[in-house]
């Protein structure tokens, strides 16, 4: 077991593709991963699971790349108990999950916004004109800039984790590009396509961020970085203040509206 702990998992799932049905089951998405070269050892690491988990998913993989042969697991490492361990944020990190609830509320609200989308009405190509902005304004110039010029820039930039991260910060952007080129020609199914390819990587990207990648940087970080990364978060929230502002408030009269529709709907 312990030369597979040091196999990339892409070469493990390639041998063996039951492994990553079973990480599927913990919620360890290595088998969309466009990256995949993370040791197995790296995955566990990353992923903090309780001893226990660590311990079955261990066993499970053993069971496939090893059936009928007694394993030696390696024993899982020590952590803070359960009820601590899961997601208590650094106050920047924690800023950043803020971020990302609001980019979810405008998640939530673009699959109606998509719905009742007519290419022939003005009030309808401002709301995409607008939610468009909102994407490329807050969630990447903002948002994405903070990632990727600051927290990212603390670790080593050949991770395999902030690969895949900036690669979904990349096609999050080529699906935002698209859905302009379509308004711009009054695409209504091009608008569509590539609204929902784009709700669909920021989802399960915002996921990954919050339950694995700054939970783990949280326990990486010494307190002089902590310390850093908030200092330097705030120059960018105070030079990007009114912008802030305008964005939030958008999101508000986004599902202010929604609702309006909804209800005129249902009526
Ligand atoms: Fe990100
Ligand atoms: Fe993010």
């Amino acid at each position: 077991m312990e030369r597979y702990l040091r196999t990339p998992i892409k070469e493990i799932i390639g041998k063996h593709p039951a492994v990553g049905a079973v990480l599927e089951e913990y919620r360890i998405g290595c088998v969309p991963c466009s990256v995949g070269t993370c040791l197995l050892a790296d995955i566990v690491e990353i992923h903090d699971l309780s001893p226990e988990d660590e311990g079955t998913l261990m066993a499970r993989i053993a069971a496939v790349v090893a059936p009928g042969q007694v394993a030696a697991l390696p024993e899982p490492r020590t952590r803070r108990p359960e009820a601590t361990r899961k997601y208590s944020y650094s106050p920047p990190m924690k800023a950043l999950v803020e971020e990302h609830g609001r980019i979810k509320r405008f998640l939530a609200v673009l699959p109606s916004v998509i719905d009742r989308f007519d290419a022939r009405s003005e009030a309808d190509r401002g709301l995409v004109r607008g939610g468009l902005d909102f994407v490329r304004s807050y969630a990447d110039r903002f948002h994405h800039a903070k990632e990727e010029d600051i927290l990212f820039s603390l670790f080593d930039p050949d991770l395999d984790i902030l690969k895949a991260m900036r690669e979904d910060h990349e096609r999050g952007r080529a699906f935002a590009r698209a859905a302009g080129e379509a308004l711009a020609r009054g695409d209504g199914e091009g608008i569509a396509a590539n609204l929902r390819g784009y709700a669909g990587v920021l989802s399960e990207h915002i996921r990954k961020e919050d339950e694995i990648l700054y939970p783990w940087m949280d326990r990486n970080l010494s307190m002089r970085q902590v310390g850093e990364l908030f200092a330097r978060f705030r120059a960018v929230d105070e030079r990007f203040e009114e912008d802030r502002k305008k964005y939030e408030s958008f999101v508000g009269r986004l599902e202010d509206a929604n609702a309006e529709t909804l209800s005129e709907v249902s009526r």
